[in-house]
């Protein structure tokens, strides 16, 4: 049986996300050297209630929110049952967008329970492969991959929030962060030439997954190296911000 790849797609901007150029080509990179099917959710036009704070889900054995009249209750049966789960997203002052947010906040009870547990190694040197929390209802040998863009160059400063939230909620090593910089500009002023570039080390990087059950740190090197060189990009950046208003792609 084919395996699923799901796909959650927290851009506003829906299919018109930049950040669904490399995913895209992640994605058929895996479907053309493996036996997978894929399945594209929308996040932000699902209906999703905001979490009420009550923390009853981890008070049932499943962990689910007491809400059922909403899309979460179905949502959260594929993000269980799919064996990789890809979340496509911008990131939006360091951190995910708020349609990202408010759906996690609502499946807090995929992950175990806090219950006074401390970081092995203590605050000073946490060791950071061992989860505070870790999920508790996932596909055995499912995959997580966040691939996530952003405008900034620097990915290692810029992505230092998500890495450190999803080490301690997942766990190092549990899951796999792919970013792509450069990504607005490179959507709207890169041209087909370097969107192709974008596009096949991404569909590489699927490949491998598809073949080898695991992304290398090469593989990840290569998606996430600049499309631009660093001048090129200053300029390219301060000339699309200052005539944002003479296109007509902006909404
Ligand atoms: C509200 C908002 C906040 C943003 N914050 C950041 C940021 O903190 N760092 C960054 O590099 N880019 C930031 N960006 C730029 C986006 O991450 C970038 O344009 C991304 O490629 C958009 O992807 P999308 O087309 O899939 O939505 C922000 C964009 C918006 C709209």
């Amino acid at each position: 049986m084919a395996k699923k790849i799901l796909i959650m797609v927290a851009s506003p901007k829906n299919e018109r996300s930049g950040t669904l150029i490399p995913t895209k080509a992640f994605v058929d990179g895996m479907l053309e050297n493996g036996d997978y099917e894929s399945e594209y959710v929308f996040i932000d036009r699902l209906n999703i209630k905001p979490c009420r704070g009550c923390l009853t889900c981890w008070g049932r054995p499943d962990g689910s929110c007491f809400i059922k009249d909403d899309d979460v209750p179905e949502t959260r049966k594929k993000l269980e049952e799919a064996d990789v789960v890809i979340w496509s997203f911008p990131l939006f002052l360091f951190s995910i967008p708020g349609q990202m947010k408010v759906l996690l906040d609502r499946i807090v009870g995929m992950v175990h329970p806090y219950m006074g547990q401390k970081l092995s190694g203590g605050n000073s040197t946490p060791d950071m492969n061992k989860p505070m929390h870790g999920l508790q209802h996932q596909k055995p040998g499912q995959k997580i991959i966040l691939l996530s863009s952003c405008a900034w160059m620097d990915i290692d400063v810029v992505y230092e929030p998500i890495k450190k939230q999803f080490d301690i909620i997942l766990g190092r090593g549990k899951y796999y962060l792919i970013a792509c910089p450069q990504m607005r500009a490179l959507h709207h002023r890169g041209g087909e030439r370097r969107l192709n570039m974008l596009r096949k080390r991404y569909a590489a990087g699927g490949a491998e997954l598809a073949k080898t059950d695991a992304i290398s740190k090469e593989a990840i090197d290569l998606m996430q190296k600049p499309i631009f060189g660093e001048d090129a990009y200053v300029t390219l950046v301060t000339e699309f911000v200052t005539h944002m208003f003479d296109r007509d792609d902006n909404f």
